[in-house]
């Protein structure tokens, strides 16, 4: 049953509430980053365009962090750190338009899922929770709303911290042994001393506080460090009134915004938040949209093997829930239109083929689902028949019919992506818009 996603208004309604706890995280994620700072852009200078970062040196432990993030002597290659899947120069995304990326040992075993960008969510996420209807009145009077918060398509991580360990021992990604091999690792390391300087001369004497102080100081770093969230797009400049957006632009913000047509920003949010916060592009919950099977991922290659998200394989604590399988979190849609890979299984290589599908999937199924052994088109083909029906079908606009009208046409879609297209960081005004306002470079660090 599509129960959570029922209603906008209940979505809404939820989406407030997570604001209060994404406040809540930040506070307990980044003490030493005032609230405000962690939750809205940061402040604007007179003399600057465009909200350039603001430069506040990283903490010891961020720049620490930062030192980890970028080290490929912590994988079992030597080749991989967490910069080759999330990078720098790719709005913290991947480098490129793999479906899912290559590690191991020998940086051949194939991941299961596309990287997401680490841009803009990283202090704005809130925990994993889902208050559930209490009845079957409540669900059936909206009162459900669907699951939210959490880190990775899944949402099984609360902390940054806790989150960093997973790629460090995941077999297709750093593919370290334990605890013991990391922590030696980083005894090696050429930063060890300073490792020893912020976290105390004997702090290599146990593995698990090396190791845990490790994956703080990378949290630290991907909080603090201004790129992660540097607020530099056209659409900032536009917020701020210190830009225009072309007609096509705005043209793409309207049918992305209406309700009857695209209705994207009733999940990809792109409304000022109360206290002046620009758009994340996401609510952070969970959807089913069911994106097509993508056959460039070899775990595909066994036709019983499906990512059903929340409900698993790879998180394994919802397991039981058939109402989570196939729901995966909301991406933000900022620097999206610079990715080469879309969805959470990277089954889309461009954004105008992530939009047709949107506004095709019902319309035209025969374009993105297979056929089975009769000919027939297999809607949601990248779910087991069983719980296809958790896909959402209620939302525009994706509730049309076969044979139907598409949402958009091509002109419609190419004005979308002029608009998604405002989201990319390093906007640069041009003159005539920018009258004399000089402009910073956005920090770009790796
Ligand atoms: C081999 C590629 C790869 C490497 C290396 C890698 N990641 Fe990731 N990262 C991914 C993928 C894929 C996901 C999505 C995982 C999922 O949904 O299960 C992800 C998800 C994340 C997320 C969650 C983002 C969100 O919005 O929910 C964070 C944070 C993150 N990675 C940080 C790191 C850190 C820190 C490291 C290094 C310790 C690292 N990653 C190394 C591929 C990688
Ligand atoms: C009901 C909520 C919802 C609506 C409405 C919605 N989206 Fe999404 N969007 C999602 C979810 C959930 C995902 C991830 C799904 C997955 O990977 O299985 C997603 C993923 C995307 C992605 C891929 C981003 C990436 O980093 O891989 C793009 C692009 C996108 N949406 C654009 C749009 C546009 C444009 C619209 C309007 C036509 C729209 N969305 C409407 C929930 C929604």
């Amino acid at each position: 049953m599509t129960v959570f996603h029922a209603c906008l208004a209940a979505r809404r309604a939820v989406t407030t509430a997570l604001a209060a706890g994404a406040t809540a995280l930040a506070a307990f994620v980044a003490p030493g980053i005032g609230a405000a700072q962690a939750q809205s852009h940061p402040a604007v200078s007179p003399a600057s365009a465009v909200a350039a970062p603001v430069a506040t040196p990283l903490s010891d432990a961020a720049a620490l962090g930062k030192l980890i993030f970028n080290d490929p002597s912590l994988s079992a290659s030597g080749r991989m750190s967490c910069a080759s899947c999330h990078s720098a120069a790719h709005a913290y995304g991947p480098p490129n338009g793999l479906a899912a990326q290559f590690g191991g040992p020998d940086l051949r075993t194939q991941g299961t899922r596309a990287v997401p960008t680490l841009g803009y969510v990283l202090n704005r996420t809130p925990v994993w929770t889902h208050v559930q209807a209490a009845s079957v009145f409540e669900r059936l009077t909206d009162a459900d709303s669907p699951p939210a918060g959490g880190f990775t398509w899944d949402g099984r991580f609360n902390s940054l911290h806790d989150q960093a360990l997973f790629p460090l021992f995941s077999a297709n990604e750093m593919a370290n042994r334990d605890p013991a091999d990391v922590a030696a690792k980083l005894a090696r390391a050429p930063y060890a001393g300073r490792f020893k300087q912020v976290f105390g001369e004997t702090i290599f004497a146990s593995k698990d506080a090396a190791l845990r102080q490790a994956m703080m100081a990378v949290e630290r770093y991907e909080l603090e460090e201004p790129s992660f969230h540097p607020y530099t797009s056209k659409f900032d400049a536009y917020l701020d009134g210190k830009a225009e957006l072309t007609a096509s632009e705005m043209r793409g913000k309207r049918l992305f915004d209406d309700p009857n047509s695209g209705n994207c920003a009733s999940c990809h949010i792109d409304q000022v938040g109360a206290n002046g916060a620009h758009p994340l592009f996401t609510d952070f919950q969970f959807e089913a949209l069911g994106v097509p099977r993508n056959p460039a991922l070899r775990a595909n290659r066994d036709p019983n093997y499906y990512d059903e998200g929340l409900c698993g394989p790879v998180r394994t604590d919802k397991a039981s829930n058939k109402t989570y399988c196939g729901l995966f979190k909301t991406p933000t849609l900022r620097n999206a239109a610079t990715r080469q890979v879309f969805f959470h299984n990277g089954r889309f290589h461009t954004l105008r083929d992530a939009l047709r599908f949107y506004v095709e999937r019902d319309t035209a199924p025969q374009k993105w689902y297979s056929k089975d052994a009769r000919g027939h088109v297999v809607k949601f083909d990248d779910l087991p028949a069983a719980v296809r029906d958790n896909v959402d079908t209620v939302d525009e606009p994706l509730t049309r019919k076969a044979g139907g009208k598409p949402a958009w046409n091509a002109r419609d879609i190419d004005d979308v992506i002029a608009f998604l297209k405002t989201l990319d960081d390093g906007y640069q005004p041009r003159p005539s818009v920018a009258g004399v306002m000089k402009v910073s470079a956005p920090a770009r660090r790796p």
